[in-house]
């Protein structure tokens, strides 16, 4: 990545990581619970972003990296429960700091792989030499159990690049089938749980 937009991601990864955590603790001060597992973050790789642009036919520049790819800065936020993934949606969504550029449920919409997660793409105000700027962001939320499907996912699609054996992915796709099911039934069980805390 040309060095001279660098430091705008990094800026706007600061800032974002900043608003995340007031907005999640704000979450935890209003409703007594934290539902958040694990938190990760990344700046995309040089080489990734060549790739991408790549893909898409482009030349590497920085008004192509900043129109067409909008994973450079990089949120996963991973829950325990489906309900838990809406709450903080809506919590993020309530920022007065982000701009919420689009919303992609694939939990409700899993794509053809099987992939399940909520995708919230953001802009990202920062002020470079008195003008304000809008850096492009993703943040991810899903639970455990899509994370443990997504990562396994990965290191497949990893390994065999476009060309995944049709008996691979059957495979996976019925497993992302089995993690919908789970998710649902711990999510009814902590529904349960939490009317033993109330009589208790
Ligand atoms: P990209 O150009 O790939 O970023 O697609 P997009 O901008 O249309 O966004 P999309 O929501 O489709 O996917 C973006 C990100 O979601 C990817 O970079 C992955 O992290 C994740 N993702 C999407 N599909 C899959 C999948 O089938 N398997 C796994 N493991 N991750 C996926
Ligand atoms: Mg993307």
């Amino acid at each position: 990545m040309s060095k001279n937009i660098f430091y705008k991601y990094e800026y706007a990864k600061d800032i974002l990581e900043t608003e995340l955590h007031i907005r999640l603790k704000e979450f935890e001060r209003k409703s007594g619970y934290l539902p958040v597992e694990h938190i990760k973050s990344r700046i995309k790789s040089e080489s990734s972003i060549n790739s991408k642009l790549e893909k898409k036919n482009l030349e590497v520049t920085t008004e192509n990296i900043f129109n067409n790819v909008d994973d450079v800065i990089g949120f996963r936020i991973v829950v325990s429960f489906i309900s838990d993934v809406y709450d903080i949606v809506k919590e993020i969504t309530n920022s007065k700091i982000l701009y919420i550029k689009e919303k992609r449920d694939y939990i409700l919409e899993p794509k053809d792989s099987g992939y399940s997660s909520y995708h919230l793409k953001v802009l990202v105000p920062i002020n470079i030499e008195e003008k304000e700027e809008l850096i492009p962001a993703e943040i991810q939320i899903r639970t455990v159990a899509m994370d443990f499907w997504a990562s396994l996912d990965h290191k497949i699609r990893y390994k065999f690049k476009e060309d995944i054996p049709e008996d691979v992915q059957k495979e996976m796709y019925s497993y992302a089938n089995d993690i919908r099911k789970l998710d649902q039934r711990m999510y009814e069980l902590n529904i349960v749980m939490n009317k033993y805390d109330e009589k208790m």
